[in-house]
């Protein structure tokens, strides 16, 4: 795994969006080669894709043949609802860039067979030939998407119930009322991410610093589910200062010498 420290959340984002931009040009996409991009939802990622709307505003990159796949959306809210993962992506990325919307693809959370969705998602994936990076955040109880503390570390794309950590947490969008906080999701399982080629986990503040601490510095656990990323070939994260504050010194300089070619 490949560790990141930057001092502060705006220059976490912006390493993110150059290694991102730097990847989707290597990869020279083609509409019938497209480059396929997991995305996440929640304020880590917030100032990531700002920083990739810059670029694309800049003439730097273009999106026209990037295929997306988000990570999860809340079940039982309507897509138009202000705090849907529709309604986020289409707010704060997809309008502002040039993809085609027929390249997009989110969960459905009001599907008729929730099961099926969830098992025509997983498919859409492989069909696609499996998603090149997949970008994500990290839940302050270390979950990773909507795969809560205790689930399968093999799982797939599948229907989860909410802790009541992560329905507080996420009260915040919802006027701070717990009671407004859909209490199941479909995601993407840590199966699915760690079948990712490549994958980018941001994480930011001190209030995720137990959370990294977990999941750097500890055992591979269902308790963490986003510790599995240890077992993956191509894992980066890229974090800020303050979410390093539970790293031991030795964990902390580790990381920062070998990105500084100290090592
Ligand atoms: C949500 C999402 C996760 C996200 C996490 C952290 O529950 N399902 O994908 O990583 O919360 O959110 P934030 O980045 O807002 O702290």
């Amino acid at each position: 795994m490949r560790v990141i420290i930057e001092p502060d959340y705006d220059r976490m984002s912006k390493w993110a969006a150059d290694y991102v931009a730097e990847k989707i040009k290597e990869a020279n996409p083609t509409a019938e080669k497209p480059f396929k991009l997991g995305c996440p939802t929640g304020s880590s990622p917030l100032g990531l894709y700002k920083q990739l709307i810059k670029k694309y505003e800049a003439g730097e990159i273009s999106f026209k043949n990037v295929v997306t796949f988000n990570m999860d959306e809340y079940v039982n809210i309507p897509e138009d609802h202000p705090e849907s993962y529709h309604s986020f992506m289409w707010n704060n990325f997809f309008s502002h860039i040039d993809i085609r919307p027929e390249n997009v693809h989110i969960l459905n959370g009001n599907a008729t067979d929730l099961i099926k969705e969830c098992e025509d998602y997983e498919r859409a994936i492989e069909e696609a030939g499996g998603i090149d990076l997949f970008m994500g955040g990290i839940g302050p109880d270390g979950h990773l998407a909507f795969n809560e503390p205790g689930s399968s570390l093999s799982s797939k794309t599948r229907i989860k119930t909410l802790t009541t950590d992560t329905i507080i947490a996420n009260s915040r969008f919802f006027d701070g009322d717990m009671n407004l906080v859909p209490k199941q999701a479909l995601t993407v399982g840590i199966g699915t991410v760690m079948a990712a080629r490549e994958v980018l986990l941001l994480c930011s503040g001190h209030h995720k610093a137990r959370a990294l601490q977990h999941v750097i510095d500890g055992n591979v656990s269902h308790k963490w589910t986003a510790s599995m990323l240890q077992m993956h070939p191509k894992a980066i994260v890229v974090c800020d200062e303050p979410a390093c504050d539970e790293l031991t010194v030795a964990t902390f300089k580790y990381y920062l010498d070998k990105e500084r070619g100290n090592l």
